[in-house]
């Protein structure tokens, strides 16, 4: 298995992924409008013959704190026949490798604290930012010491507004 930046032959492959993870699109579909509207910041790939896992970030806007580089990871799939042999940890691992790389302070990211804690996203550092999704699956991870200065409202991009 090895991960690389998305390409754009990989997106009859990723919807498949989106809808068999997922049981629906509208994740793909979220990926796909964050695109459109450039607000989609990396887009990275796992394959082995063909694509298996897929994992997103865009950009979110701290409002009291504009100098912190901050994104969102959402949405996250592996393929259901793939999934359990460390696919998305490995998506995990190496994208936020590139973010470290590429100057980001701080990523947020809303799902289960027994998965994102095993990389050091934290629940205790997201409560200081107030969020459409604020609550205990909200999970924050400073990759910088100004990264855990975040606090205060925070704009997503807007295709989150239109996800049903
Ligand atoms: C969550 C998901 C991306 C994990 O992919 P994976 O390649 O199997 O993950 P890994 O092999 O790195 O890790 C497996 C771990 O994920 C856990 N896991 C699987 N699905 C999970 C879920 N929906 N929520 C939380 N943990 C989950 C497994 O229990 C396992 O935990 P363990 O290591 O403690 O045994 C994959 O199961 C998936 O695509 N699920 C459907 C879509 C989804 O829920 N995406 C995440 C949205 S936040």
């Amino acid at each position: 298995m090895r991960v690389r930046l998305e390409e754009t032959t990989d997106w009859p492959s990723l919807y498949t992924i989106y809808a068999a993870a997922f049981g629906q699109l509208a994740e793909a579909d979220l990926v796909r409008r964050m695109q459109d509207d450039e607000d989609l910041i990396l887009s990275v790939t796992a394959y082995t013959d063909e694509p298996a896992g897929h994992i997103a970030y865009s950009r979110l806007c701290l409002h009291e704190t504009p100098s912190i580089k901050a994104c969102v990871l959402a949405p996250l799939a592996v393929c259901p026949l793939f999934q359990k042999q460390g696919i998305a940890a490995a998506l995990v691992r190496h994208s936020l490798m590139r973010l470290t790389e590429d100057g980001y302070d701080l990523v947020v990211v809303l799902g289960e604290p027994h998965y994102y804690g095993r990389f050091g996203f934290d629940p205790k550092l997201a409560e200081k930012l107030k969020t459409p999704y604020d609550g205990p699956y909200l999970q924050a991870l400073a990759l910088s010491d100004h990264g855990k200065g975040a606090h205060g409202p925070v704009s997503y991009a807007r295709a989150f507004a239109e996800l049903n």
